[in-house]
């Protein structure tokens, strides 16, 4: 890229979906950005994160302009199995609720918005180090980092906290100011990806005595599993032979015999948690996505939240530019009336179907109960296919 500059209207910190969906769209308003990395683009694109896509994020990813592979390669999805007992039970969301879900990896998401990003020429410092934020209380916020042993400043009008979980953005907010809402669940998964053809052409959820499974996909030829472990387990002791084997004890006998196994091109284990910060705006800095709040991946919320939040701040900052700042100010009620209605869902589906430790005997019979609720009611399939399929962002 040519230099560094030294003003814009928006830095934007973090390069994960969050940040590179927000730099589009705000491209697609005519707003200046410059966005800061603190990884390399091979490091970003080497995390393997979720990969189902509701309606709002693909809208998004249209109006930002990035959705072509998307719609060439992403799978629609019209229902999920839901399994116990051995016996697998279809949720039709396309029935339930006349939506449906793409199947497309973050990381894909993730390729298409740094390859437009530049193509288009938009900033974009990677290995940015040592990146603090400053002013965001008054209307002359600025950035500061360093890069290639160099210092820098940009001075800006807002800055948008886009750098997850673990970023500086929430981490410079002082904490009076900050309220945090926490559960931290006992147990990980442990995630598996293999260029196998999936065992089934929809997702398969699986409560099973041993722990949670999960059957997904990236492709025709690309799957993605999942086993609920323990909180003491570590990758290095899971061979591929060892995960292929629990993954197919989780599963009916019919189901297992036809898992194609194979040897793993990634293999990593993810700790579940629930998290939300509110607010989600602190004068001229915005958190979105994992910097604000995260989900267990369940529900398959995470990546929707973001696009959620990174559509309305998008659109609050163009409002901000045609003259109005009440967009601003109800930006952070806005994002989390959504926010808690998906850390609802995901913790409730969580909670129903995974071993927990402590839960005893009382407690696995209330989820097996709930189980045979939910594949015996209309209404119970309906309320999980609408929060699964997701809102419109309104
Ligand atoms: N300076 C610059 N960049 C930073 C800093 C920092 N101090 N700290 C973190 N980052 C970068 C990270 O390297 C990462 O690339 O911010 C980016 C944050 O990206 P994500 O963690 O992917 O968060 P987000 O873009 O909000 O994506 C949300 O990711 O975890 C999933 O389930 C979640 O799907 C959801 C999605
Ligand atoms: C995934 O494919 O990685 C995936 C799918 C559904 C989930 C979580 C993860 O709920």
């Amino acid at each position: 890229m040519g230099g560094i500059p030294k003003r814009t209207q928006v830095v934007i910190v973090g390069a994960g979906p969050s940040g590179l969906l927000l730099g589009a769209l705000l491209h697609r308003h005519g707003i200046d950005t410059v966005l800061l990395e603190q990884r390399s683009p091979d490091y970003v694109l080497g995390r393997i994160r979720a990969g189902v896509l509701e309606q709002v994020a693909v809208d998004l990813l249209d109006e930002a302009g990035v959705s072509r592979r998307l719609h060439a390669e992403g799978l629609p999805h019209g229902g999920f199995d839901l399994c116990f007992d051995g016996q697998r039970h279809r949720i039709d969301l396309h029935r339930l609720t006349g939506k449906r879900v793409t199947v497309y990896g973050q990381t894909e998401v993730t390729r298409d918005l740094m390859a437009a990003r530049a193509e288009a020429g938009l900033p974009t410092v990677y290995e940015a180090e040592q990146v603090s934020i400053h002013d965001f209380d008054t209307d002359r916020p600025r950035v500061c980092f360093s890069h290639q042993g160099q210092a820098h400043e940009i001075a800006c009008d807002f800055i948008a906290g886009c750098d997850g979980f673990h970023g500086v953005c929430r981490a410079s907010v002082p904490t009076a100011a900050l309220h945090i809402f926490e559960k931290v669940y006992p147990f990980g998964w442990l995630g598996l990806l293999a260029d196998v053809p999936p065992v089934s052409h929809e997702l398969i959820y699986a409560n099973h005595e041993r722990g949670f499974a999960l059957c997904s996909m990236r492709s025709a030829t690309r799957s993605r599993y999942y086993v609920q472990v323990g909180l003491e387990q570590q990758v290095e002791n899971w061979s591929d032979d060892d995960f292929w084997a629990e993954l197919k004890r989780r599963l009916p006998p019919e189901t297992a015999a036809q898992v194609t196994t194979g040897p793993s091109i990634e293999k990593s284990i993810a700790p579940l948690r629930s998290f939300v910060a509110e607010p989600m705006r602190f004068g001229r800095l915005m958190l979105a996505g994992d910097a604000a709040h995260i989900v267990p991946p369940t529900g398959a919320k995470g990546l929707n939240l973001a696009a959620g939040d990174v559509g309305l701040l998008s659109r609050v900052l163009a409002e901000f530019y045609r003259g109005s700042a009440a967009g601003i100010d109800s930006y952070s009620e806005r994002c989390l009336k959504r926010v808690w209605k998906a850390e609802r869902f995901s913790w409730w589906f969580t909670s129903l179907m995974h071993r927990f430790p402590d839960h005893g005997a009382f407690g696995q019979r209330m989820q097996h109960a709930e189980l045979e609720y939910i594949v015996s009611s209309e209404a119970a399939q309906t309320a999980i296919a609408e929060n699964y399929v997701g809102l419109p962002l309104g």
